[in-house]
């Protein structure tokens, strides 16, 4: 089982989108897959059609095949779950006291169950990205070709080392470029500084920006279901193999 982490500095920059819709091209391949949503925002769900009245999630089952959701798309999910700013407190200082949480959650799962378990988080330095850290086997940051998404790096690439410090089943962490423009200098520019900056820590493929993107989440399905051959959802695909191969070597 290979546990991944999709993670960010900054906001906004497709970790949801990208987590669910590798999610989803990993099972087209055959892996079974779960997909765990770390974000209190709860909004994985709207990308996979999930009935908007359900209030079930990690934040009050726990992680246990209890609290595991069938999705139409070939993945199971763990939503996040609806409650209140009073059990948030509640639910974020208990991760703060147990900081392997979510680790013992997904070794507790019926082991050899999963091929691959995603995790998606909120941006920057939280309690979630500490829980996912610890429990991931690697982690792919998501970044923009923009200046804003470049000038969080350090920060968040010295949080990794330091939420992974001398564990041997973590075997790093990638860039994912995400909403890559077809022509734009200043794009281009920072892909090739990433490229300078982090050569053998970019993944091979970057994901061009696509309006199908956001018409799918309009239509409640990942992008790969809703346009399968536009050009992100090809992009995504090619993840997909990266990430099969990059395992099995
Ligand atoms: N490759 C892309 N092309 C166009 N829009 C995208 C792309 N990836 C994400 N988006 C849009 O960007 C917004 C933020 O994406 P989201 O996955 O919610 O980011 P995050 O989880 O990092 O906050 C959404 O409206 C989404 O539809
Ligand atoms: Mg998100």
């Amino acid at each position: 089982m290979q546990v991944i982490a999709f993670i960010s500095g900054k906001g906004g920059v497709g970790k949801t989108t990208l987590a669910v819709n590798v999610a989803v091209a990993l099972a087209q391949r055959k892996k079974r897959v779960l997909l765990i949503d770390l974000d209190p925002q709860n909004a994985q769900r709207l990308h996979l059609g999930m009935n908007p009245d359900e209030i079930a999630g990690l934040t009050r089952e726990g992680i246990t095949p209890s609290s595991i959701f069938d999705s139409p798309f070939g993945i199971k999910f763990i939503p996040f779950g609806r409650i209140t700013e009073a059990e948030m407190e509640d639910f974020e200082a208990e991760l703060k006291a147990h900081p392997n949480w979510v680790s013992n959650g997904i070794e507790s799962l019926s082991a050899g169950y999963f091929d691959f378990v995603i995790l998606d988080t909120p941006p920057g330095p939280t309690v979630y990205l500490h829980q996912a850290l610890i429990a991931a086997n690697q982690a792919l940051v998501v970044v923009l070709a923009d200046a804003a998404s470049y000038a969080t790096l350090p920060k968040i690439t010295s949080l990794i080392e330091q939420y992974t410090a001398g564990r041997s089943d973590f075997f790093g962490f990638h860039l994912l470029i995400n909403q890559m423009p077809a022509h734009s200098k200043l794009g281009y520019q920072v892909r090739s500084a990433l490229f300078a900056n982090y050569a053998s820590q970019l993944v091979p493929v970057a994901i061009h920006k696509d309006p199908r993107v956001a018409q799918a989440l309009g239509f409640e399905r990942p992008v790969l279901q809703y346009e399968p051959n536009c050009i992100a959802s090809l992009d995504i695909q090619s993840v997909a193999d990266w990430l099969l191969d990059s395992v099995e070597q």
